[in-house]
C-alpha cells in the first residue's frame, strides 16, 4: 500500500490535492512539463507514419483533448454553482482531472506547455523534462527511459493506477451536485480510447479487466475508509467489487484470493485487492479459466433477491460489475475459441437491465442471467 501511495503521489496533479501528507519525492516529482506541442514535431510524434502519428491521433480523435471544454458547458456551470466553487474551468476541484496543467506550479511548465490542453501526453506518460532528451537516443532501451522517469504504461498495474486516478474517485459533494458517477473498467476504456500505440498483446483483455477491477476495488475501499464524507457510490462499489472478485478468484487457483468483507472494515480487502492487482498483469488465462469464471458469475442468479441485508441498490451495483465482466470475458472467449458464440442479444438485455438504477429489477436481471447462461453453454 505504501508503495502505491508513493506511486499516486507521483501522479502530478492529484498529488497536491489528495496526498499532500503522504508525498515522498520521486524523480518525476518536480520535473518540467513540456506540453503536447513539444512532442509533436514530424520527426517525433507528429508525423504521418504509423510509428510517429501519436500526436495526430490524440489531437484529432482522443476525447481527452475535450476534457477542458466540458468545464465550459452549462452542466459544469451548474455543478460548480451547486458546490460553490466559482468557475469550473479555473477551479482545481475540476481541473485536477479535466485540465491538469492548471494545477501545476508555473515554474514546472515549459513555454511549450499550455494550460488549456486538457488531458495530454504527460498526464499519462509523466512529466517529460527528465527524459525528453534521453528517450530518443538509439542506445536507450525501454527500461532506461522508465528509469529516467517515463511512466511505465506497458505495465498494466501502472496503467490502471494512472487511469483510475481520474476515472473513479470523484468527491461526494461533486457527485451530489450532478457530476456523472464514474465507473472504471480498464479493458473497455482502453479499447474506447483511440489507440495511438501498436496493439498490445491480443490476449490482454482479461488481464486488463482483472487488473482494472482489482485497482478499482483497492481505490474504492481506500476512499470509503479514509474520506471524511465517503460517497455511498464508493462504499457500494467496494462491496460489489469484493463480491465479484471473490467469485472470480475462488475458481481460478492461479490468483490470490479476495474475501468478501465480513464487517464494514474494508482495510483487509484493500490490501488483498492491491496484491491481486500486482499479480493480475502476469495472469495467463486459457479458455478453461475464462470459462470457469464466466460459469461462476452466471451461477449467481439466485443471489439477485432483495433481502433485509441486501438492498436493491447493492444488487444493482453487483449486477453492473457482473455485466462488465461478462462483456469482457465473453469477448475474450469469442476471440480465442474459434467456434462462434451466440450471446449478443442476451448480453444486450443484461446491459439494458443495469443501465439505470431506477429501472433495475433484481428478478428480471436473474432471469436474463439464466438466459445468458443457457446461450453460453450451448
Ligand atoms: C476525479 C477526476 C474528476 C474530477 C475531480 C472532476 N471530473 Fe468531471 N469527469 C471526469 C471523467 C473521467 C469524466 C468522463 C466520464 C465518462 O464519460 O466516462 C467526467 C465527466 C464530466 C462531465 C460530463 C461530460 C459529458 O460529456 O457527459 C461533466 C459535465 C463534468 N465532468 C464536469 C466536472 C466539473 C464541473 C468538475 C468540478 C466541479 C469535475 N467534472 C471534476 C473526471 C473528473
Ligand atoms: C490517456 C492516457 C494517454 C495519453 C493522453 C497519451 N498516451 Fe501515449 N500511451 C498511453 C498508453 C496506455 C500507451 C500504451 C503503453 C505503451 O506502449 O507505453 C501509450 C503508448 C504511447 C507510445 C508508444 C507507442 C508504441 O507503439 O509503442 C508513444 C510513443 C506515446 N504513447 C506517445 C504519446 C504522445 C506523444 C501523446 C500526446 C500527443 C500521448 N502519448 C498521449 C496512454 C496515453
Ligand atoms: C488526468 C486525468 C485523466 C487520466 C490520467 C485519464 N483520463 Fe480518460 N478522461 C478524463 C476526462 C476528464 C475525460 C472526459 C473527457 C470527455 O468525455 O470528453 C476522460 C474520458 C475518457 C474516455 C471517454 C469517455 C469514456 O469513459 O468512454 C475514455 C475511453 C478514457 N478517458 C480512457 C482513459 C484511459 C484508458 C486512461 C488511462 C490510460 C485514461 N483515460 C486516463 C481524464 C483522464
Amino acid at each position: 500500500m505504501r508503495r502505491f501511495i508513493i506511486f499516486l503521489a507521483s501522479f502530478f496533479a492529484l498529488s497536491a490535492a489528495l496526498f499532500a501528507k503522504d508525498v515522498k519525492q520521486t524523480r518525476e516529482e518536480g520535473a518540467l512539463f513540456i506540453g503536447a506541442v513539444g512532442c509533436k514535431s514530424s520527426s517525433c510524434h507528429g508525423g504521418a507514419g504509423e510509428k510517429r502519428s501519436q500526436y495526430i491521433t490524440w489531437s484529432r480523435q482522443d476525447f481527452h483533448t475535450r476534457a477542458l471544454a466540458i468545464l465550459l458547458d452549462a452542466r459544469s456551470a451548474r455543478i460548480a454553482e451547486t458546490v460553490g466553487i466559482g468557475e469550473a474551468q479555473s477551479n482545481a476541484r475540476c481541473t485536477v482531472c479535466h485540465s491538469p496543467f492548471q494545477s501545476v506550479a508555473p515554474v514546472r511548465l515549459a513555454s511549450t506547455a499550455h494550460a488549456d490542453e486538457g488531458v495530454s501526453c504527460e498526464s499519462c506518460h509523466g512529466a517529460a523534462g527528465s527524459w525528453l532528451r534521453g528517450h530518443t537516443r538509439t542506445d536507450w532501451n525501454y527500461a532506461m527511459r522508465v528509469t529516467a522517469g517515463m511512466r511505465d504504461l506497458r505495465s498494466l498495474y501502472v496503467r490502471a493506477n494512472t487511469c483510475v486516478a481520474c476515472h473513479q474517485n470523484v468527491d461526494n459533494d461533486l457527485l451530489k451536485a450532478g457530476h456523472p458517477t464514474l465507473v472504471f473498467e480498464l479493458d473497455s476504456q482502453s479499447i474506447n480510447e483511440p489507440k495511438h500505440w501498436r496493439d498490445d498483446d491480443p490476449s490482454i483483455g482479461p488481464r486488463a479487466w482483472l487488473t482494472g477491477q482489482a485497482v478499482a476495488l483497492r481505490e474504492a475501499a481506500w476512499r470509503s475508509r479514509t474520506d471524511s464524507d465517503p460517497a455511498a457510490d464508493m462504499q457500494e462499489t467496494s462491496i460489489a467489487l469484493a463480491w465479484l472478485l471473490a467469485k472470480a478468484t475462488t475458481v481460478e487457483p492461479a490468483l490470490p484470493k479476495i474475501s468478501e468483507p465480513a464487517s464494514s472494515d474494508l482495510e483487509p480487502v484493500q490490501k488483498q485487492a492491491d496484491d491481486l492487482a500486482r499479480r493480475a498483469p502476469s495472469w495467463n488465462p486459457n479458455i478453461d479459466s475464462i470459462m470457469s469464471i464466466l460459469r461462476a458469475l452466471v451461477a449467481t442468479d439466485s443471489e439477485f433477491v432483495v433481502t433485509k441485508e441486501t438492498s436493491v441498490q447493492t444488487l444493482w451495483y453487483r449486477a453492473g460489475r457482473v455485466v462488465l465482466a461478462l462483456d469482457r470475458l465473453s469477448a475474450a472467449l469469442k476471440q480465442n475459441r474459434g467456434i462462434p458464440l451466440k450471446i449478443d442479444s442476451e448480453l444486450n438485455l443484461l446491459r439494458e437491465d443495469v443501465r439505470l438504477h431506477e429501472n433495475f429489477a433484481a428478478g428480471r436481471f436473474a432471469e436474463h442471467l439464466r438466459a445468458f447462461r443457457a446461450a453460453l453453454m450451448k
